[in-house]
């Protein structure tokens, strides 16, 4: 027994020795790659002390030089040169030094800054298969990002800013499902942006300023913790990126950006940061971005952002910065904005503004601008207009379309009847086309977010379109895409840049009413949704600039090719007309969906129904 047991002993002291010669031996492995990392640097100065007898492990760290151990083996390894440090002589492999690094295959960290590395970046880095951050800034890389790089699927932040790396951003990069921080800025990277960055959902900061990337930004309003989205000085644009509400910063400065501002930016309640100055933005600044909750920063300078601003405008008092120079803005500065006791700076040079100053234009020039880049057309403010007509285009689906309609009409002839029946508001807090609502007409807009539930329909979210959008869907409403016209209204075909098509039936208005005065049938319009309706997508209001009031309504519509509905009712020549009965069982069907017993709460709509100029006859409502 006793024999046996000293046996295990001999056996413990066995195991016990391999295992500290094994430890000793991988730590001087480890010693001799930062050894020969020190030699592939070409000995830096920061890096003289470093020896045989250097203990890695238990170095004090400092801001040029820091390194981790865990249970013996670096998992963290920082070398940050000297600003401006030169690119390393001819004699540097990228290649050697790479072969070097993963023999430190436990890093979890690796962050080599400004050490004049050069070359193209080795995928056989990916071998670091621990990796979580991953920082080359300021070094001298170039060629394209391998592609490799997203099998690194620890890896939570890569920063690869002020290099050269050339390319564009892998499709791939979506398996890089922790990634929180992807940084590329000031390299040379181009092409348009892949879609899968929209699937990065724990991305926090998305930066690609000076880079040459174009094209349209893809959608990232799924990226639910998207904090930074900085896209300074590339080509990309025309539309505004889709982000989510959690959104702390737009840096979207120098680029193409040219359609309005969307509505959502009104729920970014955590936006603190907007900058999109240098863009070729056109259309009416949405002035309420001024009171969003968190804001301290807005920068529009330099686009064509036309409207009026007021005296009384609101802003939100931590608002620090504001430059609106070089725009095409009327009116006064609003008194929020002088200085006051705060350090606070306030631009504005360059517009219309009536200040006191000699660094406004005339308002004839801002004037003038607006009609060149085509904001207003001219000659629509001399139309006279008496009526409206309606027609909307209709599928199979025919029985429940004309219940639609009959709203529409009823919508429509409200508008008429109101535009007769009262004087428009006298003045409009703001201006405020395609792209938001005043805060006034935001807090009572309840159509926003119910018109957003009901986007759980599967259709695409209500939302204001720009004029831009729809001169685009329709070819500048070339002739090709009109589909009809009734006595004073035209309805065009036009397909969006997702693809879809749409019908736009184009308003023009008589009388100059503000966008208050509009709401409440917009509202209504809005929840013409459901899917057995031709439901509307949304609306475009175009402004005459010298008023801020609306010369054309734009409803847009889903397309449905199979002729007009006016035809099917009520054209003489079709012969299948719809029976009495059809069409009463089909507006008791829908009157029973949710979508459309609601309806019949809304003001504008009962007093329609109940008042004394409709009777609730199913018949008038249809033609
Ligand atoms: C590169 O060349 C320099 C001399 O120009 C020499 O001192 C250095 O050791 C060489 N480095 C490598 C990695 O061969
Ligand atoms: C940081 O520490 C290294 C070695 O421990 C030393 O060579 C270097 O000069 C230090 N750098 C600074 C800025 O103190
Ligand atoms: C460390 O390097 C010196 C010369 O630089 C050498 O004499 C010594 O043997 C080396 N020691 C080890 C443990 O390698
Ligand atoms: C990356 O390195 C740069 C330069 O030293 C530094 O400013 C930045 O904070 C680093 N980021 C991370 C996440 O390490
Ligand atoms: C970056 O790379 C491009 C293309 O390879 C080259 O034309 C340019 O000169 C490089 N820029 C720098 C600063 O090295
Ligand atoms: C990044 O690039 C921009 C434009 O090319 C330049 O103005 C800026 O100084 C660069 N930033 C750094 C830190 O190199
Ligand atoms: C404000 O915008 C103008 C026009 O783009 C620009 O010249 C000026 O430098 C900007 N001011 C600041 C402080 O950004």
């Amino acid at each position: 027994m006793a024999e046996k047991l000293s046996h295990i002993k001999l056996l413990v002291l066995l195991v016990l020795s391999i295992s500290v010669s094994y430890t000793e031996q991988f730590q001087s492995s480890q010693t001799q790659t930062l050894l020969r990392i020190q030699h592939l640097l070409n000995y830096p100065p920061f890096l003289k002390s470093w020896n045989n007898v250097t203990d890695f492990c238990n170095m004090e760290p400092n801001s040029t030089l820091t390194i981790v151990c865990y249970e013996g083996s670096i998992t963290q390894l920082h070398i940050i040169g000297d600003e401006g440090a030169p690119r390393l002589p001819n004699n540097f492999s990228i290649d050697s030094f790479v072969t070097t690094l993963v023999m430190l295959p436990s890093l979890t960290v690796l962050r080599l800054v400004s050490l004049g590395l050069w070359g193209s970046l080795p995928s056989k880095l990916t071998r670091l298969s621990s990796l979580e951050i991953l920082n080359l800034t300021s070094n001298f890389f170039h060629g394209t990002i391998p592609p490799e790089i997203s099998s690194l699927t620890r890896l939570q932040t890569l920063i690869l800013d002020r290099n050269n790396f050339t390319g564009g951003l892998a499709n791939s990069l979506d398996s890089l499902s922790a990634l929180a921080v992807l940084s590329v800025k000031n390299n040379s990277l181009y092409g348009s942006l892949s879609d899968s960055l929209g699937n990065l959902e724990n991305l926090r900061v998305l930066a690609l300023s000076n880079n040459k990337f174009s094209g349209e930004v893809p959608d990232l309003s799924s990226l639910a913790n998207l904090q930074i989205l900085d896209l300074e000085n590339n080509a990309l644009g025309p539309r505004f990126p889709a982000v989510g509400n959690k959104i702390e910063r737009i840096v979207l400065r120098k680029n193409e950006f040219t359609f309005g501002i969307p509505q959502e930016v009104q729920s970014y309640n955590q936006l603190e940061h907007l900058d999109i100055s240098s863009n070729g933005f056109v259309g009416p600044f949405p002035a309420s971005l001024l009171s969003l909750p968190s804001i301290a920063y807005v920068n529009i300078a330099d686009n064509k952002f036309t409207g009026m601003l007021f005296e009384d405008l609101p802003c939100n008092p931590d608002l620090d910065f504001v430059n609106f120079s070089s725009n095409l803005l009327t009116g006064k500065l609003p008194s929020c904005l002088r200085p006051g006791s705060r350090n606070r700076v306030v631009l504005y040079a360059g517009n219309c503004l009536v200040s006191g100053d000699n660094n406004q234009h005339l308002i004839s020039f801002c004037k003038n601008e607006a009609l060149a880049v085509g904001i207003i057309p001219h000659h629509e403010k001399r139309k006279v207009i008496s009526k409206i007509a309606l027609a909307l285009s209709v599928t199979g689906g025919i029985i429940v379309a004309i219940i639609v309609v009959g709203i529409v009409i009823l919508v429509v002839r409200n508008f008429i009847a109101q535009r007769a029946g009262h004087e428009p508001p006298s003045r409009f807090v703001e201006e405020n086309a395609s792209t938001s609502y005043t805060s006034k007409v935001l807090r009572d807009a309840r159509y926003i977010t119910r018109a957003t539930k009901l986007g759980a329909l599967g259709l695409p979210a209500y939302r204001t379109f720009s004029l831009e959008e729809l001169e685009e869907a329709t070819n500048n409403f070339d002739t090709s895409t009109f589909i009809g016209e009734g006595t004073h209204d035209q309805m065009y075909r036009g397909q969006l840049k997702d693809g879809s098509f749409v019908t736009i039936i184009c308003l023009k208005m008589k009388r100059y009413h503000g966008i208050q005065h509009f709401m409440p049938h917009i509202e209504i319009m809005s929840k013409l949704r459901h899917h057995h309706l031709i439901s509307s997508l949304g609306h475009c209001f175009e402004y005459y600039l010298d008023d801020s009031s609306i010369s054309r309504v734009f409803l847009v519509f889903e397309y449905v090719p199979n002729g007009t509905l006016r035809s099917w009712i009520s054209e003489k020549q079709i012969k299948r007309k719809l029976t009495w009965a059809q069409r009463i069982a089909a507006v008791i069907g829908v009157a029973k969906e949710p979508c459309c017993k609601n309806l019949q709460l809304q003001p504008a709509f009962a007093r329609r129904v109940h008042g004394k100029r409709a009777s609730p006859k199913f018949s008038q409502w249809i033609e």
